[in-house]
């Protein structure tokens, strides 16, 4: 069956911008368990992503430790581009150096009292723990059994010499490891038996949908963000990253269009441009460009935007989508993703997003409160807080114009604001919990999968007191920010 696809036809109406918080999503019959939802997706014509989560490419969400974490977890990061080209490329280079499974590294003392170690084993959830003498060698390791027989005792009675792997084998090595050895662990060390960590059977043998996201070689993905003038960049990271995002808030502008068709065929990866906020920029764009391997979609609905406030100007995340997606439809271009960007707070917003003709969602402040993003935990009385900014705000805006020579200071005003989010824990947590949530939200609408929201999702305007019912109300909440 053919389908045509009007999506700004789902949009309750048209004469208004509707937002993410204006509807909601209509439940279906169904037969859909949201454990059997397949979130996977793609983020750019050539890149399939396995959760549809990408990290916004901002100084306070994404370096090399939180790409690496979401491109294990199945999503993929984009560097930001407030750092030097060198340093830019660094953050690259370490996410691709980066094995696809999660790296531990506790490890235990030889003179250490079995008794004192049995907590760490089960922190860990292992039966067996690496030892490493005072020098950083790796002498071999316990299991949690023989400590429990041996409370009494010392480590360095009961060492079991066992081989360790080179840190960047590949994941294969490991499986046939564990296969012959039928240990839990894999220790990992360096040509002079220095320890480097271990993973564990867990790690390896990944539960979808979080699957992590490799190249041809194995090496995680990673995508960069880029000036639409910065070709010294572009070219540079075009060697070592996945995707090169392209970094403004307006790109239908008619000096960026020219500056991008410049380069565009000498761009040999996939290319996302953006942000896109209507059906007339969108068409000026793909009319344009030869080279569009995606679309970031949103303006004005972030967080830490003030664009909306300052300018007057926006074009809503959920509104936008439906225009972007449509002219895409319109002009034969339905196979190129859209990346739904801003204002994005929980799964049912990311679930609403889809209703309307998005692949993905890209998120800044929801993985900026992980531990993974840059900024340190902030403890302020009880509470634990990370560092948030806009990347148009007056602080990022000065770094970028110090380092970046091709930044175009053409305005005189900060569109951004910067603060405090609460701290959510570790990224896996975050990002787990999250796309329970999608799945749990797709159920209810009977979709097996992100193309069949976009035919059977519904939203419905909701009013401002129903909107109150919908949240969690008369009650004082036990936990609040
Ligand atoms: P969330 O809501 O996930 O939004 O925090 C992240 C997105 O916001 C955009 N962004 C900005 N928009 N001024 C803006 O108008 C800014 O300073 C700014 N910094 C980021 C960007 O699209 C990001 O992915």
């Amino acid at each position: 069956m053919h389908v045509v696809m009007v999506f700004r036809e789902k949009l309750p109406r048209q004469d208004v911008a509707i937002t993410f918080n204006d509807v909601i999503l209509i439940p279906d019959v169904t037969c859909v368990e949201p454990i059997d939802v397949d979130v996977s997706t793609k983020v750019s014509k050539n890149i399939q992503i396995n959760i549809p989560i990408v990290s916004s490419p901002m100084d306070t969400v994404t370096e090399f430790r939180l790409a690496i974490q979401l491109a294990r977890l199945g999503g993929i990061g984009i560097i930001h581009r407030n750092l030097t080209i060198d340093e830019q490329i660094e953050h690259v280079i370490k996410v691709k150096e980066s094995q696809p499974f999660n790296i531990h590294f506790e490890y235990i003392k030889p003179n250490d009292d079995c008794f004192k170690i049995l907590k760490l084993f089960k922190d860990l959830g292992v039966e067996n723990l690496p030892v490493i003498d005072d020098y950083g060698k790796f002498l071999g390791i316990v299991s949690k059994s023989d400590v429990i027989r041996n409370l009494n005792d010392k480590v360095y009675k009961i060492v079991r010499g066992v081989k360790s792997l080179d840190p960047l084998c590949r994941v294969e090595d490991i499986k046939k490891y564990i296969q012959e050895t039928g240990l839990d662990i894999v220790v990992f060390t360096d040509n002079q038996g220095h320890y480097k960590g271990f993973t564990t059977i867990w790690d390896i043998y990944y539960e979808k949908p979080f699957i992590p996201v490799i190249d041809d070689e194995g090496k995680l993905r990673v995508g960069a963000a880029v000036s639409p003038f910065d070709y010294e960049r572009m070219l540079k990271l075009c060697k070592y990253v996945d995707l090169l995002v392209i970094d403004v808030a307006h790109v239908a502008n008619k000096k960026i269009i020219e500056s991008l068709k410049k380069i565009e065929k000498d761009i040999n990866i996939d290319l996302v441009i953006g942000n896109l906020g209507t059906y007339n920029c969108t068409v000026e764009v793909i009319t344009k460009l030869e080279k569009i391997d995606s679309v970031r979609v949103g303006i004005a609905s972030g967080s830490i935007c003030s664009t909306g406030v300052i300018t007057g100007i926006a074009a809503p995340t959920l509104w936008a989508i439906a225009q972007v997606a449509d002219a895409l439809y319109d002009y034969g271009l339905k196979s190129i993703p859209v990346i739904a960007d801003g204002g994005i707070k929980n799964p049912g917003d990311a679930v609403k997003a889809f209703t309307v003709g998005a692949w993905c969602i890209m998120l800044g402040r929801i993985l900026a409160s992980t531990l993974e993003s840059p900024s340190p935990v902030i403890i302020i009385g009880n509470k634990k807080y990370k560092y948030y900014r806009g990347m148009a705000s007056e602080s990022a805006r000065a770094k970028r114009f110090a380092i970046d020579r091709y930044g175009r200071k053409v305005k005189d005003i900060s569109e951004g604001v910067e603060g405090l989010v609460p701290y959510r824990g570790t990224l896996e947590q975050v990002v787990k919990e999250f796309v329970s949530g999608i799945q749990a939200s797709m159920g209810y609408i009977g979709a097996r999968n992100i193309p069949e929201v976009w035919i059977k999702g519904k939203l419905m305007l909701v009013t401002e007191l129903g909107r109150k019912e919908i949240e969690p109300h008369s009650i004082y909440l036990q936990t609040q920010d």
